[in-house]
C-alpha cells in the first residue's frame, strides 16, 4: 500500500502522508493541508470521518463488534478483572501487580473525604434538580477546595489529582442521590473495596448496618467495567478538548459529565427505561413505538438502539443482556420491562429499517434494567454511567497532557453575510 494520499484541487496535486495504527487502521495526516493549499480545510459534521488524536488506550472495531482496553478484550476484563484493576489498567497502561494495586487503593483511601463545606453547595440545590447537573457542579466545585489539583504538569502532581478525584467522586455520587431522597449524607468504610463502598454510601440506612449483597457488588463491578472507556465518544472528546487548554482535571471532568447527560449519549440509559415504561403503560404495544421510531416526521427514536461506531452488536450490550437475566433471577426479581426490551430487540433485529441502517442495541439498552433491579432510581442511571466512565475520562485526559497535545481549536466554513456597511437605526 502507498504511504501517501494524493489530493487534487483546481488541477494541482498535493500529497499527504498516511499513518497506520497498530490495528492496521489508516489515517491521512492532514496537519499541513491548510498551509499547503493556501487555506483549504476539511469539514466533517459530527467528526464521523475525522480522528482527533492518536491514542493507545481503547480500541474498538464497529464492524466486528470488538472492544479492548489496552489490548485486553472487554469480555475477559468483565469476567476476570475487578473495577479497580481496570481503572489502573486504563490510566497507567498495564494491569497492576498486587503490590501496585494495594498502593493505588491505599492512595485513593487516603483521600476518601470531602470538605464538609461541599455539603453547603449540595444543600443549595432544589430536590427536583437532576443528579447529573448536581454532580457536574460539585465536581467542578472541588477545584475550589483542592486548588493544588489544577496546575498538574508533573506526573507526580497529576497522580495526586487522579487519586483525589477517584476517591471523592463516588462520595459525590452517593451524596447526590441521598440528598435527592432526603437521606443523611453517609461516608464509606475504608475497610471495604471500591465498589462495596459505593453501594454502602448509596444505600446505608441511618438506623441499621448495611449488609453487602455479593450479587449487587458483582453486578455493579461488571457494569462499571463495561462503561469505563470507549475511545473518542462525545463526553471523552469534551474532556480532552477542555483539558487541552490546560484547564484542571476536575473542571475537565465536569464538562464531560455535562456532555454525557445528553439523551443521545449517556442520558440514553434513563431514556430507555422511560421508553420501556411508556410501552408497558401503553399495553406493551411495541409495534406502535417501532412505527414511531421509523417515522421521519416523529422525533421519537428507539432509545438504546444505534451507535456512531458499532454497526454490529455492541459487545457490552451482549454482556449486559446476559447479566440482566442473571441478576434478576439471582435477586428473584420479575420485571416485565425486561420482556418488553427483549421483544423490542427481536422486532428491531428483523425490521428492514433497522437492519439496513445497522441499528443494534447499544450499552444503554439493557443497563437500566439491572440498575433498577439493584434499587437505583432511574434519574441516577446516567450518574452510574459517569461513575463507570470516570477512569476512561481520566486516562484520556492524562494521555492528552502527557503527549503535550496542542489546544483543540477546529476550523469552520463561514457561510454567513459577506462585508456590508453599518446601518444607522433609522435606516434598518
Ligand atoms: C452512547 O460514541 C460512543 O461510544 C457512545 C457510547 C459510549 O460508550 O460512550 O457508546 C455511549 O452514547 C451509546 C448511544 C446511546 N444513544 C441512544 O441510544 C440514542 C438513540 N440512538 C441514536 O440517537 C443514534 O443511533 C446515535 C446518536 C447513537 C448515533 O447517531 P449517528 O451515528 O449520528 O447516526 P444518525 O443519527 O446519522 O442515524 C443514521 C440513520 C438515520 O436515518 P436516515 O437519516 O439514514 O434515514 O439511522 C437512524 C437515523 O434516523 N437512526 C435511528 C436511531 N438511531 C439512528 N432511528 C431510530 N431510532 C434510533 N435509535
Amino acid at each position: 500500500m502507498s504511504d501517501k494520499a494524493t489530493l487534487e484541487i483546481n488541477g494541482k496535486k498535493y500529497e499527504f502522508p498516511l499513518k497506520v495504527g497498530t490495528e492496521d487502521e489508516v489515517a491521512i495526516d492532514l496537519k499541513t493541508l491548510r498551509n499547503a493549499t493556501g487555506g483549504v480545510i476539511t469539514i466533517d459534521p459530527g467528526y464521523k470521518n475525522t480522528g482527533s488524536c492518536e491514542s493507545a488506550i481503547t480500541f474498538l472495531d464497529g464492524e466486528k463488534g470488538i472492544l479492548r482496553y489496552r489490548g485486553y478484550s472487554i469480555e475477559e476484563l468483565a469476567e476476570k478483572a475487578d473495577f479497580l484493576e481496570v481503572v489502573y489498567l486504563l490510566i497507567f497502561g498495564e494491569l497492576p501487580t498486587q503490590e501496585e494495586l494495594d498502593k493505588f487503593e491505599a492512595d485513593i483511601k487516603d483521600k476518601s473525604m470531602v470538605d464538609d463545606d461541599v455539603k453547603k453547595i449540595l444543600d443549595a440545590f432544589p430536590k427536583a434538580a437532576h443528579p447529573m447537573g448536581v454532580l457536574s457542579s460539585l465536581t467542578s466545585a472541588l477545584t475550589a477546595f483542592y486548588p493544588s489539583s489544577v496546575d498538574v504538569d508533573s506526573e507526580e502532581d497529576m497522580y495526586k489529582a487522579i487519586v483525589r478525584i477517584l476517591a471523592k467522586f463516588p462520595i459525590l455520587v452517593a451524596w447526590t442521590m441521598r440528598k435527592k431522597h432526603g437521606l443523611p449524607l453517609e461516608y464509606g468504610d475504608d475497610n471495604l473495596g471500591y465498589v462495596e463502598n459505593v453501594l454502602k454510601m448509596m444505600f446505608k440506612k441511618p438506623n441499621s448496618e448495611y449488609v453487602q449483597n455479593p450479587i449487587l457488588v458483582n453486578a455493579l463491578d461488571k457494569l462499571l467495567i463495561l462503561h469505563a472507556d470507549h475511545e473518542q465518544n462525545c463526553s471523552t472528546s469534551t474532556v480532552r478538548i477542555a483539558g487541552s487548554s490546560h484547564a484542571g482535571l476536575f473542571v475537565s471532568l465536569a464538562s464531560g459529565i455535562s456532555a454525557l447527560w445528553g439523551p443521545l449519549h449517556g442520558g440514553a440509559n434513563q431514556a430507555v427505561l422511560e421508553m420501556l415504561e411508556a410501552i408497558k403503560e401503553d399495553g406493551g404495544d411495541t409495534k406502535k413505538y417501532m412505527a414511531k421510531a421509523k417515522d421521519k416526521s416523529d422525533p421519537f427514536r428507539l432509545m438504546g438502539f444505534g451507535h456512531r461506531v458499532y454497526k454490529n452488536f455492541d459487545p457490552r450490550a451482549k454482556i449486559i443482556k446476559v447479566a440482566a437475566d442473571e441478576v434478576l433471577s439471582d435477586l428473584g426479581v420479575e420485571d416485565p420491562i425486561l420482556d418488553i426490551a427483549k421483544g423490542l430487540e427481536k422486532e428491531a433485529l428483523n425490521d428492514p429499517y433497522f437492519v439496513e441502517r445497522k441499528l443494534y442495541p447499544n450499552v444503554d439498552f439493557y443497563s437500566g434494567i439491572i440498575y433498577r433491579a439493584m434499587g437505583i432510581p432511574v434519574e441516577m442511571f446516567t450518574v452510574m454511567f459517569a461513575l463507570g466512565r470516570l477512569p476512561g475520562w481520566i486516562a484520556q485526559w492524562r494521555e492528552m497532557r502527557m503527549r503535550k497535545e496542542p489546544i483543540g481549536r477546529p476550523r469552520q466554513l463561514y457561510v454567513g453575510e459577506t462585508y456590508r456597511d453599518f446601518k444607522t437605526i433609522d435606516k434598518r
